[in-house]
């Protein structure tokens, strides 16, 4: 495999609470850019233009500068996209995964990797994904979201008319599981509602959905194998997801053909529904009967050689290379 004489520079690091993942993920794409022999420099847009000067000083976790959302916009107006023909962006969360930094990009005129704007931030926002979602046939779990001048008794009063305990508790723009509890019953609510409204100015209350947990990789509009998450302490959370050995993985996961299959239609559609491109990943849960219920679309999954996209790419022989050199083409080629 050799690169084209492309330009890339990989976004990584940003001033989400996903930061550090997004080091992971980084490290790993600007390694695989490397080796398939494209040009590439790293860019953590968090600093501005005063950016580090060692790859370890870009993926330390220590910090190297100030870290601000501003600097986000003076990385993308200097000229350290002057000759860029590609923006891989390894970023995740807040103004990396949600649009903003897309939009950005748009206005400097420099392609990048993944979803466009709008849906970046459709997908970002849980509430929103899901009434795509209900429009389009994909099914997902009841839910309902409220604001931070929220009336206790009100919340509690639509939990039982509508679905009972457990229930789980999110903010309805954050990821990685951070901010998300599980209530068994009444007492406790008020402080997870708390918890998640620490990360976002909207929370949501859906239906719990006992059963397992299943997620699907898109890849240029076509699905690759459901693969199962199993977490070795039963919730996969944000430990599970990123502690080695926490978690165990199946792929292709082992289920009938006929939910495999609609796993992976189900996914589709979401995915379609939402207008994303070039490759993401849909998390569900699947209940006891093989229901599937469409928990998200991620536009920016982990990227990791060992993160779930990866591994599901490598059941159809796709290598990580492989896989972020379509990531590379498609991206370049699409449009938005
Ligand atoms: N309604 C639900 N029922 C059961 N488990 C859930 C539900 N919502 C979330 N979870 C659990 O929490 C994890 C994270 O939830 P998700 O909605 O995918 O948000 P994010 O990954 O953005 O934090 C899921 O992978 C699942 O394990
Ligand atoms: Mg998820």
């Amino acid at each position: 495999m050799s690169g084209s004489k492309l330009n890339i520079a990989v976004f990584v690091g940003g001033t989400s609470p996903e930061r550090e993942v997004s080091k992971s993920s980084g490290k790993a794409i600007y390694r695989a850019i490397n080796s398939l022999g494209y040009k590439c420099v790293l860019i953590d847009p968090a600093y501005g233009t005063f950016q580090p000067e060692t790859d370890e000083e870009f993926f330390s976790s220590k910090d190297f500068g100030e870290i601000t959302n501003e600097n986000l916009i003076k990385t993308v107006k200097s000229e350290l996209l002057d000759n860029i023909d590609l923006v891989f962006l390894a970023l995740h969360g807040k103004c990396g995964e949600d649009g903003i930094i897309q939009s950005l990009l748009e206005l400097k005129g420099v392609k990048y990797t993944g979803s466009g704007v709008l849906s970046s931030t459709i997908a970002m926002d849980k509430d929103f994904s899901k009434i795509i979602f209900q429009k389009n046939n994909v099914n997902t779990p009841s839910w309902f979201t409220i604001d931070k001048k929220f009336n206790r008794d009100e919340v509690v009063r639509i939990i039982n008319s509508k679905f009972g305990y457990p229930v789980i508790i999110k903010p309805n723009d954050q990821g990685s599981t951070i901010g998300l509890s599980i209530v068994k019953k009444d007492e406790g609510i008020f402080k997870s509602i708390e918890t998640a409204f620490q990360y976002s100015d909207l929370t949501m209350i859906e239906e719990y959905i006992p059963g397992r947990e299943m997620t699907v990789a898109i890849l240029e509009d076509k699905p690759l194998p459901v693969l199962e998450i199993i977490p070795k302490d039963g919730f996969y959370n944000y430990e599970s997801k990123y502690t080695e050995g926490m978690s165990e993985y199946i792929v292709p996961a082992e289920i009938p053909n006929d939910v495999f299959k609609n796993l992976q239609e189900q996914a589709v559609k979401a995915f379609r529904s939402l207008r994303c491109k070039i490759y993401g990943r849909v998390d569900f849960r699947l209940n006891e009967d093989n229901i599937p219920y469409c928990l998200e679309v991620n536009t920016l999954p982990g990227m990791t050689s060992t993160s779930l996209v990866p591994k599901m790419a490598k059941i159809i022989g796709t290598s990580f290379e492989e896989l972020i050199d379509k990531i590379i083409r498609y991206s370049v080629d699409g449009k938005k």
